[in-house]
């Protein structure tokens, strides 16, 4: 038998709906919504204990062939066809291992086929897609066979000290920002601090730094305009104008919100409400689908602002890379924050956190913050030995860090950074910091490559061929070599150009080098932070 989760009382005796579509909005949600936003039936406990006896006697052989960030969904769901469902929950995964839903791709899979988390759209790199799949894959819970174990329940997660998980988040004070790119960079990149001495939090290099944002509150405003909405109105509690300033995300729209507006709405736009809830793209612009451009498409639909709030997603907290050493700068963080700003149609639109710290918040206010330890991204232990880091744009925030610990505890190990960036002139991050470093001789070797310096574009990796000799040479040394920045393309061409140089220079086949590479990250000498 089926257990249901609870029915949950959404929507007020006072909201403008008949009685019949109140049950109907109660029971939608009910059924969609977990309180957390996620949106999985509870299993029966026979079933939970089939899928928990599957999660150990089911014969997978462990391998995840999708485990590719460059790999689509479909392509990730094809190499795990046939697999068990926690597998293919790993699949649905943007296998970025990016901490960011709090798990790594295959721990997060794990949690959810355990029962153990029931958030279903923690996965922000994967997105509304992955949200989708992993929704109809939980839906096969409903359909696994009873089994007559029930000894492997699922335990809660226990909870963490404040600010060491995001579900437990403590207070961090922002102090100050500075722009790192000349004016008349394309780019907008900030070196932010925070002062973490009364938060009780600690960190180490390598780890992330999770914030809480808030989103933009002329935004907020002009949703709340479209809803017709006072925003003093209570909702949650609170006013209507904090929820949806602080608690919920206005962007990407979710599939809930349009499937509320084909509720109460008709005809031809009821079934385009349908269709775009389905994932389907009847005028072609579901990809530029903000909360407030639904709003604006269906402009003659106004929901009552408790369902309508009910039908968003939680916002998430944003995580950034330290790029700071706490030996260097004892109860002080600093990360290095590109401003997301790009414009659809006549609207500019502003990546919440980024913004939120490139601009809104202010000297000396509070923000709830985590500190997300690294898995498998951190120093030798041995300060000995050498390490390379590859780090284009943001992707130098880790190595500043690193850097700066490797000079507090006076390290001997040689320190080789690869940082790119588009223009010499514009867009070189802390170039008074590596150069005292390289005077010190803390930094051995500092190589550079500018994208938009020339007609062609030149990348770090183009870079590393051509000092690929003495690369190998590092590597045959031992060396340690790290990547941080962008995960879809530039960590994947980076690992290209280290197989090329291993072939060239270490005397191997492809074949050999590509293994010699997989070894180095069994071994751990290969680490990556990409998102
Ligand atoms: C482990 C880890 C470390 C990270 N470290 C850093 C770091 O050191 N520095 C850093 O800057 N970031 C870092 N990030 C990325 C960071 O977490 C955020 O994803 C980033 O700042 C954007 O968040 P946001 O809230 O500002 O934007 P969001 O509100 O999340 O908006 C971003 C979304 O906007 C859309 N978008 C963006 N640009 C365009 C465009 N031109 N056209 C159309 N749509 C667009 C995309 O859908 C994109 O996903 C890291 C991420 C992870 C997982
Ligand atoms: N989720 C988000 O919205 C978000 C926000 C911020 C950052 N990010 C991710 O973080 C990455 C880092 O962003 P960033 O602003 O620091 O810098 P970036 O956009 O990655 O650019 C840094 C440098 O890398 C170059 N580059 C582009 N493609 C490359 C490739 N395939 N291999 C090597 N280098 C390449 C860029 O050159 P050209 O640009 O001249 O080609 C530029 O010189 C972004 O690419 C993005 O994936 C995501």
């Amino acid at each position: 038998m089926n257990q249901i989760a609870p029915m949950l009382d959404l929507i007020p005796e006072t909201s403008p709906f008949s009685p019949e579509q109140r049950a109907w909005l109660n029971g939608f949600f009910a059924g969609f919504v977990s309180p957390e936003g996620g949106a999985v039936t509870a299993l029966s406990p026979d079933q939970n204990a089939a899928v928990m006896a599957g999660a150990k006697g089911d014969g997978d052989d462990g391998e995840a062939p999708w485990h590719d960030q460059t790999l689509l969904l479909d392509q990730r769901m094809e190499l795990a066809r046939g697999r068990p469902l926690r597998r293919r929950m790993m699949a649905a995964m943007a296998q970025q291992d990016c901490g960011q839903c709090g798990y790594n791709c295959n721990d997060y899979a794990e949690k959810i086929a355990a029962r153990e988390e029931t958030r279903l759209n923690l996965c922000a790199p994967g997105g509304k897609e992955t949200a989708r799949m992993l929704k109809t894959l939980a839906e096969e819970f409903d359909k696994a066979p009873a089994a007559p174990v029930a000894s492997a329940a699922a335990s809660p997660t226990p909870a963490s000290a404040p600010g060491r998980s995001r579900d437990n988040p403590a207070q961090a004070v922002f102090l100050s920002r500075r722009r790192l790119n000349k004016e008349g960079s394309e780019k907008e990149t900030w070196h932010v601090e925070f002062d973490l001495s009364q938060s009780g939090l600690d960190y180490v290099v390598g780890d992330s730094f999770g914030v809480f944002a808030k989103n933009e509150l002329g935004l907020v405003d002009q949703i709340i305009a479209m809803l017709g909405a006072s925003h003093i109105m209570d909702v949650r509690g609170k006013p209507l104008r904090e929820v949806l300033q602080s608690d919920v995300s206005l962007a990407p729209a979710p599939d809930a919100l349009f499937e509320l507006l084909s509720f109460l709405t008709g005809g031809p736009l009821r079934e385009k409400a349908r269709l775009l809830a389905q994932g389907e793209d009847p005028d072609g612009d579901a990809s530029h689908l903000d909360v407030l451009a639904v709003m604006q498409k269906f402009s003659g639909v106004r929901p009552h602002p408790e369902a309508f709030v009910e039908a968003l997603e939680p916002l998430q907290p944003r995580l950034y890379s330290i790029s700071s050493s706490s030996k260097a700068a004892p109860g002080g963080l600093s990360l290095t924050v590109d401003a997301v700003r790009y414009v659809v149609g006549k609207r500019k639109r502003l990546g919440v956190a980024s913004s939120f710290l490139a601009e809104r918040i202010a000297p000396g206010e509070n923000l709830p913050v985590y500190v997300q330890a690294a898995h498998n991204f951190a120093l030798p232990s041995d300060p000995n030995t050498p390490i390379i880091m590859v780090g284009p744009g943001t992707g130098v925030a880790p190595f500043r860090a690193f850097l700066q610990e490797r000079q507090a505890i006076e390290a001997p190990g040689k320190n080789w950074l690869f940082f790119g960036h588009q223009r010499s002139t514009h867009d070189f991050f802390y170039a008074d910091e590596f150069d005292a470093m390289k005077t010190s001789g803390l930094l051995t070797r500092l190589s550079l490559a500018w994208s938009r310096d020339r007609g062609e574009k030149f990348y770090v990796q183009d870079r590393m061929r051509e000092v690929g000799r003495e690369l190998w040479a590092w590597l045959a040394d031992g060396a340690h070599v790290y990547v941080c920045g962008d995960a879809k393309r530039m960590a994947k061409d980076v690992e290209r150009a280290l197989f090329d140089i291993v072939a060239q220079y270490g005397a191997r086949s492809t074949d050999e080098a590509v293994a010699f590479v997989a070894e180095l990250k069994k071994t751990g000498r290969y680490q990556q932070d990409v998102y």
